[in-house]
């Protein structure tokens, strides 16, 4: 068991080493998240016991972007099981990067994953009730909001800059339909994902999203039942397989938690049964992920030696 203090003295110790990195550099292929401050940064977890740890920029709201598939594709789980998902989507690393159309080829034509962008457009397909959009778009932003605990909305700025160029996932909502891999209207589960990753979240609340999953899909704010427990598992072996897209491997050797990024400047951890842990800081790496964010988590989890595979105090 990991006391509060410790974790907090972790957290605060991670936003105090890390503060002043400058590498990286925004997100600029989608013009909202060029124009966002890149000195914002914010770590927060969440316990078991529903206690919230923060430090510095922890109630910025920014655009969750691809942390949403890991809401969307619970919901499908909870929908259709693990299984269905499975078989209709994959559960595999594409060992590529997350907008790549190339992915979708070689799995018997699936995206592979539900956590990269042709599978989580995949994912929006299959939500219920099929071919009622504002309903599943309900359904949508409602297991967010529970994963959360919270009342998300979304940031329309954001929506309309990535509506407006959104070019490379409209081309791949319409292979995955020639494919046979999207099980709604395509233009439409394009508008959904797009609309998904807009949703405005600070890390407090991503980090309830975590914890929410490390206790086994109980809101550990709320006390809410968010998903059927035995989707836990799933979830987590997904994010572990895709988490980090082309370099999920190397983020796993180097960090020992399953954890999700998204190119707003998000990562969310999940440390099972133990913790929820949420970073934020807007400037990425060449494969789309927070630097910054990225350290913090890492130093976390091994100042803790909570590493999900066992002891490691290797210097990576
Ligand atoms: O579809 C996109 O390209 C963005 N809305 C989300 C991509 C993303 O967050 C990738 N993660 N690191």
């Amino acid at each position: 068991m990991i006391s509060h203090s410790i974790l907090e003295e972790c957290v605060l110790e991670a936003h105090n080493k890390y503060k002043n990195i400058q590498d990286g550099k925004n997100a600029d292929y989608i013009p909202y998240l060029e124009n966002i401050d890149s000195s914002l940064f914010g770590i927060s977890a969440c316990m078991p016991d529903g206690t919230i740890i923060t430090a510095g920029d922890c109630d910025y709201e920014f655009g969750i972007e691809s942390i949403s598939k890991v809401a969307t594709a619970i919901l499908a789980m909870n929908q259709h099981t693990p299984k269905i998902l499975m078989q209709k989507i994959g559960a595999d690393a594409t060992g590529l990067p997350f907008n790549s159309i190339a992915a979708m080829v070689d799995d018997n034509n699936r995206p592979s994953s539900p956590l990269v962008n042709a599978g989580a457009m995949s994912c929006c397909s299959l939500i219920e009730p099929i071919g009622d959009k504002d309903k599943k778009w309900e359904e949508i932003l409602n297991i967010h909001n529970k994963l959360c605990g919270d009342k998300l909305n979304v940031i329309e700025e954001l929506y309309n800059s990535e509506s407006e160029t959104n070019y490379n996932n409209r081309a791949i909502a319409w292979i995955l339909k020639r494919n046979g891999r999207i099980y709604d209207e395509p233009e439409m589960s394009l508008d959904l994902y797009t609309r998904q990753c807009s949703i405005a979240v600070n890390t407090k609340q991503l980090a309830i999203l975590g914890g929410t999953i490390s206790n086994n899909g109980i809101n550990p704010v709320t006390g809410e039942v968010v998903f059927d427990k035995r989707v836990t598992a799933k979830i987590i072996s997904l994010m572990a397989i895709q988490g980090f897209y082309e370099t999920s491997g190397l983020w796993l050797y180097q960090a020992g938690i399953p954890a999700k990024t998204g190119v707003g400047g998000g990562i969310v951890g999940v440390m099972p049964n133990k913790f929820g842990l949420a970073a934020f800081s807007p400037k990425l790496d060449s494969t789309g992920n927070s630097v910054r964010a990225q350290k913090a988590i890492r130093y976390i989890v091994k100042k803790l030696n909570c590493n999900v595979f066992g002891c490691d105090n290797s210097e990576y």
